[in-house]
This record gives structure tokens, sequence and C-alpha cells, in this order.
């Protein structure tokens, strides 16, 4: 009957992302099954109320009329009122049936969150990523999400049925004229309860949350060293790693420990503020009943609905320990959701348009760190069409140019401009869709040979594939690969060599076709021989785009229209293999030992 509730589309519109808060977050997760969520809400206080107030009232009212004779006199009082009994009771069990939806909608909205906590990580900028463990970052969804799910299925069990149980105590009450006295001392337990449990959780809440930091940093650590297996492996870390893991677990154990005391404490503490309220209720219902200002029906009815009350004062008091456990949990994505983006595409941007692919660095400083600028007003003019390779000592930003002008990372004050716009201004989906890259370390997925090339532009088809493949002198390879290009390349390409990530690398590029075309060490782990054939491919590849090739080995970039030399950041010599020869510095320098050595 609501089959045509989905899982929501991972959007930020109208999202809170100034704040960590949960309430927020749960009702925008909400807000998309607000009629749904509206109905359920009603139909779980009715059960209850039904429950704890109505049922209870309706046996008292026939008491009341054998009690007052009422009912010898008019017997048709007790049909009636067994009919409505009947018919209540009838209803309220057909609308089970809508409850099988409150678990449907903590499913569904979990879902949504955990598509948002993904969402998120795609808008979060380099910078964050490589600050973050990935392990830990996954942690964060799935414990958020999973707590997501379990406070909705709360709301609906713990929370209403609460709720509930007041408003159905204060009917009965109110229903067999009681006087006030007792709804209002039935009212100062709830207000007194709800006030101890909520100011007793702050401290519960802070142990979960410190908890779940320690998980994550845990996961965070031990997904680092699954991750590099073959590091552990090579290097014996093995006992390390469990050694490591069982200190996380041990901290872990201590922390939840106390949790348990205190949470263990604070029942007790609650327990009491019941009892005092329980005890006052009762005493004032026996003084009544001896002075006869209570009929022995109120009497019973006070009775029972003390003992009712308790009883849920009891389930929602250990029900509540979760609720704070499934708020820190949620809490955990709602943080990340919050995360503030750094590199974000302005409110007016445009796409980035490449007709002739000329690149300007003006003044561009830059620092990962203050201490140590990489650059210090870098100015770089590339032709369109022109190919430039750049050669320079390890470390010396030759990667970082790259990703500045990828806009991985924002420079301080000044612009990159491609093609008379400045990258700041342009989306950051059609920057990149604009450059192709090959990278210093080529990152395949654990998919099919097939997938991975796709991947560099996700429309081609399989002849297209194949096509690039073959320019990148990876066709033949691929296809002595046990099930050809449907042979997965095992996590990170481990089951491929260096050299044959690199072609991979090279065919994903081919096929992505961009106008500017970066290659960062693409040939670096390929022997001489394959070198030479996939320059020539390379070479075609470039055709009328603008390249900037890094290369360590300068036979690489020989052939290029310009040459730049970076040493700390700056250009320390430009031009043509031929003229930087002619100068004699430090391109001459590595020339010569490079070809000694060969
Ligand atoms: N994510 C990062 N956070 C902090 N510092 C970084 C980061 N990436 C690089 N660096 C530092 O910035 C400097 C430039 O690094 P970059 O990777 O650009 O060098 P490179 O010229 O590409 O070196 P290589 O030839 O070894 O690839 C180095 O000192 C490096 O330690
Ligand atoms: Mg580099």
């Amino acid at each position: 009957m609501f089959s045509r509730h989905k899982v929501a589309q991972p959007t930020f519109q109208g999202a809170p992302v100034h704040t960590n808060h949960i309430l927020p977050w749960v009702s925008f997760f909400l807000r998309p099954h607000r009629r749904l969520f509206a109905v359920l809400t009603v139909n779980r206080l009715f059960r209850m109320v039904f429950f704890v107030g109505i049922q209870p009232l309706l046996i008292a009212k026939m008491v009341q009329a054998f009690e007052n004779g009422t009912a010898y006199a008019n017997p048709s009082i007790m049909w009636n009122l067994m009919l409505t009994f009947a018919v209540l009771s009838s209803i309220v069990y057909v609308l089970i049936i809508v409850c099988t939806e409150e678990a449907k909608l903590g499913d569904r909205t979990s879902r949504s969150a955990r598509l948002l906590g993904l969402a998120q990580l795609n808008r979060l900028s380099v910078q964050w990523h490589e600050e973050s463990d990935s392990g830990g970052k996954l942690q964060k969804i799935m414990t958020g999400s999973i707590g997501l799910r379990q406070l909705i299925r709360s709301y609906f069990l713990n929370i209403l049925s609460f709720i509930a149980g007041f408003i159905g105590s204060a009917i009965a009450l109110v229903g067999m004229g009681l006087p006030l006295i007792y709804v209002a001392m039935f009212a100062g337990l709830m207000v007194t309860y709800i006030a101890a449990a909520w100011w007793s959780s702050i401290f519960v809440a802070r142990g979960y949350d410190k908890q779940n930091q320690l998980l994550e940093n845990l996961i965070g650590k031990v997904y680092e060293f699954v991750n590099a297996s073959l590091t552990v492996k090579i290097f014996n870390l093995g006992d390390h790693v469990l050694a490591h893991a069982q200190e996380g677990e041990q901290t872990g154990y201590k922390q939840s420990s106390q949790i348990y005391t205190l949470d263990y404490c604070r029942w007790i503490g609650l327990n009491f503020i019941g009892l005092f309220w329980m005890l006052l209720i009762t005493y004032v219902a026996i003084t009544q009943t001896l002075s006869q200002t209570l009929s022995l029906t109120a009497f019973a009815l006070v009775v029972y609905q003390v003992l009712k009350v308790w009883n849920m004062m009891e389930d929602f008091t250990s029900m509540y320990s979760e609720i704070i456990e499934q708020s820190s949990a949620f809490k955990r994505l709602t943080t990340l959701l919050a995360q503030h983006v750094q590199v974000t595409d302005i409110a007016a941007t445009t796409p980035l348009k490449v007709e002739n692919g000329a690149i300007e660095f003006r003044n561009v400083s830059f620092a990962y760190n203050a201490k140590h600028p990489v650059f210090e007003g870098l100015e770089l003019n590339i032709l369109p069409g022109e190919k430039v390779g750049i050669i320079g000592r390890s470390g010396s930003g030759k990667s970082t140019l790259i990703k500045l002008l990828l806009r991985f990372y924002d420079p301080v004050g000044n612009e990159i401009i491609i093609d008379r716009q400045n990258i700041r201004t342009v989306s950051q989906d059609s920057l990149r869709q604009n450059i192709a890259v090959i990278p210093q370390d080529v990152s395949l997925f654990n998919h099919s040979v097939m997938d991975n090339i796709r991947y560099g532009r996700l429309a081609a088809t399989d002849d297209e594939v194949i096509q690039a493949a073959q320019l990148a002198n990876a066709d033949e390879f691929i296809r002595k690969l046990p099930a050809g290009y449907q042979t997965l390349v095992g996590e990170k390409g481990a089951k491929l060599s260096g050299g044959q990530c690199q072609r991979i690398a090279i065919a994903r590029a081919i096929l992505k076709d961009a106008p500017i075309l970066i290659l960062d060490e693409a040939t670096s782990a390929l022997d001489t021989h394959s070198e030479q054939l996939i320059q020539a491919s390379l070479a075609r590849l470039m055709g009328r785009k603008t390249v900037i090739a890094i290369a360590h080995r300068l036979s690489t970039i020989a052939a290029l229209d310009r040459i730049l030399v970076f040493d700390k950041g700056r250009i320390v010599e430009e031009g043509t293999h031929q003229s930087l020869l002619a100068q004699n510095g430090l391109y001459a320098k590595l020339w010569q030992s490079q070809t000694m050595h060969n």
C-alpha cells in the first residue's frame, strides 16, 4: 500500500549542512516521507493510548456501572460498552499492518543516509581525503546509517509509547472523573523523569562518542594494514598488526565498561525518581479512599495506572540507553555530512570550454604546510597545443602543479587560467572532463580490464575500448590474460605488472580524448622496448592537444616543444632540448648523467 515510497536520491538540497546536530538531520531524512511518518505516528499513538488508557477505562466504566447499580437498571449500558470495546480492539488489531511500514521507513531513510554519505565523500576535497583514513570514513557512514535506522525504530517503539502511555493514563483518569491532582502527579512524574533522563544522558552520550571515535581510529588503522597486505608480509608485520589491534580492542573494552557502569548508576537514579512519584500517588489514593472521597473502582484504576506507567518507564529506561547509543552513532554521519567542503563550485558556475587549450599560471603561490611553500609566485604560460615537458628533482612540486591545475587544491589569491577562463569559476566536473591524466600511481579497480579502461569514458562501446587498448599497446597482453578483457585485475591492479597497469591508464586517457593531456611519469614502469612502442602511440594521441609531460627519464620528453626545469617550486631553466644542452646548466648535467648510464 506504500510501495511508491522509494529510497530518496542523494541530494544536499535543503540539507542542514551548517550543523551536526542529529534532530535537523533526522527531520531532513524524513522529509521525503513526511506523510507516511505522520500516519505512522498517529497509528502508534492510537494503539498505545488504547491499551494504556481506553481499554482500562472501558473496563472501569463497567465495574462502576455494577458498583452504582446503573447496569442492573439499564443493561444496554453494558452491551454498548462491550460493543465499543470490540470495535476499537478490532480496529487496533487490523492497524497492526500499518506498523510494518515503521521498519521499512527506518530502512529506507538509512539507505538514503548511506547514499548521501557517499555523495559527501565525492564532494569533499582531495585534501580532506588525504588526511582521513579510508576505513574510518566507511565506518562513519555504516555506523551512522545504522544509527539512524535504529533511532527511527526507537521513536515508534519507545518514545511514542512513552508519550502515549501518559496521554492514555490522563484519558483514563480524567474519563473516570478523578481529581486533577492525579493528572498533575503523573505529569510531575513524567517531567522530572524525562529531565533527569536527558541530563544524565549527556554523560553517557560522551562515552559513546568516545567509543565510536576509538572504533573508527582502530578500523582506519587496521584497514590500512589490510590494504597493504603485501607490505605487511614483506616486513613480517603480522604480529605487530595483531598487537596493535589488540591494544585498540583493550582500550575500547575499557571505554565500554565505563559506559555500562555509568548507565546502570543512571538507571538506579531514574528508578528512584519513579518510585518516589509512585509512592506519592498511591499514598494520596489510599488516603482519599480511606476518607471515602475516592470510590473503590477509582482506587483500582489509579493503582492499575501506576503499575502500567511504572512498567513502561522501566522499559523506556533500558531502551533510552540504546537511543543514546544510536544518536551518538548517527552523529558520526551527521558530522561527516556537515563537514566543510574546501573546494566548491561557485554559485554562478559555467562549464569550461576549451577551444585552444592555452594554460596560464599567474603568480601562483601554494603551500600544503605554511612553513614549506611549494610555489611562490609561479608564472607559467603554455600556448595552445604546446607540448611541454617538466623535469626536476623529486619533491620539487611537479605533481603538485598538476593537482592545482585539476583544482584538487585552491592556491591562495591568484589565478590559473585555461582559455581565458579562471578555473575557479568553472564547474569542477567540466574542468576534469577536459583534462586527461595518466597519473604517477595508476589506480585500478578490481573490476574487468574492459571496465577499467571504460572508466576513461563511461559511454564508450566495447569496440572503442579495444581500439584504445590497441593504441596503448595493451591489446596483446590483455588477450593473453585468463579471461581476456573480462579478467579481473585484482585490488589496485595487483594481478598486473606495473607496466601493464600503466598501459591500461594510457588506454583510459586515449579513450577520454580530452583537449588537455597530462602525463605524470606515464611510462616510467615500462622497459625501453615497450616505451618506444608507446611513445609512437602517445605522439599520435598528443596530436593537437596541449600536453604537460612530467618525466625523470629525459629521453621521453626530449622531443617536446619546450622543457621546463623545476627546482624548489621555481622554473630554473627552460627551452628546447638543444637550447638547454647549449646552456650547460642543470638540464645538461642531468642529460649527461642519464646518457652515460645508458
Ligand atoms: N598531500 C600532501 N600534503 C603535504 N605535503 C605534500 C603533499 N603532497 C606533496 N607534498 C609535499 O610537497 C612537495 C612537492 O611534492 P610533489 O609531489 O609535487 O613533488 P614531485 O616533484 O612530483 O616529486 P616526484 O618527482 O618525487 O614525484 C614535497 O615536498 C612533498 O613532500
Ligand atoms: Mg610527482
